[in-house]
């Protein structure tokens, strides 16, 4: 067994840790946030998502962020899931851009108003242009092994809906159990395929969803097929409003605590993660799914 030796871990909390929060977090709480995962040594993030204020309030301040946060040289995303988020992308000067897509229709219609292959045909010009400006393309894969109203996804759609991701030049894929449905079996075996069949430039990356506390598992899955990008979310914050049941990301400082323990280097400096988390908490009205963090309140210090 070869495990990578260093692990990237993106940090997804002031962007899918905040949006399934109900009541709106002042910009400058958001700011301090991202400010304190900068000082953990977080240098890939994504800080917030051009999308309709309509439908997630919590981002309606996404101009601001940027303005206040965005740095060079750093991967710093912003998600975007059609033309307009492009054009409010090109506008705010970013470079980072992440779009998504499920691999079900029905999630997707829930989630973007549009079909799957709607969805693609809106965004497969859209990436060509990005990517001939030479912008970095990150594709989120929601729904690649449970969809909360189809139900199981087969591994071949997910495979597909990648591939044709590939083919359009994007930089990363994400792929991602969106509901922390899946099991260490199928994700090793569809992270294992994903490795064969995709051109080996592109950046392969896991993001999991805790709901049942399989997220570990699956990470370690991960690791043994060779994947060394995780999508974290410090406090164990997020979840998306249009997936029901969706529980939050696995909690950075639970993957960063068993990365250690594996002498695993990922550069990112728990303390400052931890005192990051503490900045965030009081203004979170659900309480943290984190076993680190937990233990650091209860009085066990890490
Ligand atoms: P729609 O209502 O069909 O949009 O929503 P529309 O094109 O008909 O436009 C309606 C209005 O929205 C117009 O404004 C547009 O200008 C505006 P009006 O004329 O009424 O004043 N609009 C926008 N405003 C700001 N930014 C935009 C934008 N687009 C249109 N980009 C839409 C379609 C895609 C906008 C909507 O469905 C939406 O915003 N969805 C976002 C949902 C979302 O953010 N979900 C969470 C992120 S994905 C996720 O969490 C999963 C992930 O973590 C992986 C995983 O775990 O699975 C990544
Ligand atoms: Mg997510």
């Amino acid at each position: 067994m070869t495990l990578p030796k260093t692990v990237t871990l993106i940090e997804v909390g002031p962007r899918d840790g905040l949006q399934n929060e109900k009541n709106i977090i002042p910009t400058d709480i958001k700011i301090k946030f991202i400010e304190a995962l900068k000082q953990a040594n977080i240098n890939e993030m994504e800080l917030t998502s051009f999308v309709s204020p309509k439908w997630v309030p919590q981002m309606k301040d996404a101009d601001e962020i940027i303005k206040a946060c965005l740095e060079p040289g750093k991967r710093h995303f912003v998600l975007a899931p059609n033309q307009k988020g492009v054009e409010r992308f090109y506008a705010a000067g970013c470079d980072h851009i992440a779009v998504f897509v499920g691999v079900s229709t029905t999630f997707n219609k829930k989630n973007i108003n549009k079909t799957t292959e709607e969805s693609m045909a809106e965004l497969a010009p859209l990436i060509r242009d990005l990517k001939a400006r030479g912008k970095f393309v990150r594709a989120c894969i929601s729904t690649a092994f449970y969809c909360p109203y189809e139900g199981k996804v087969e591994k071949e759609a997910a495979v597909d809906l990648c591939g044709r991701f590939a083919e359009l030049g994007v930089d990363e894929l994400s792929v991602a159990d969106t509901i922390g449905m899946a099991n260490p079996k199928d994700v090793y075996a569809l992270f294992s395929r994903l490795k064969e069949s995709l051109p080996e430039n592109i950046l392969l990356t896991g993001h999991f969803h805790n709901t049942r506390g399989t997220a570990l598992a699956n990470i370690y899955a991960c690791l043994e097929a060779g994947v060394d990008r995780f999508d974290t979310s410090a406090g164990g914050l997020g979840g998306c409003p249009f997936a029901p049941g969706a529980s939050g990301n696995v909690a950075t400082e639970d993957v960063l605590f068993m990365l250690n323990e594996m002498e695993i280097e990922t550069g990112i400096d728990m303390e400052k993660l931890l005192e990051a988390v503490d900045l965030i908490r009081p203004h979170i009205t659900r309480s943290l799914d984190s076993k680190i963090y937990g233990l650091r309140m209860a009085g066990n210090h890490t």
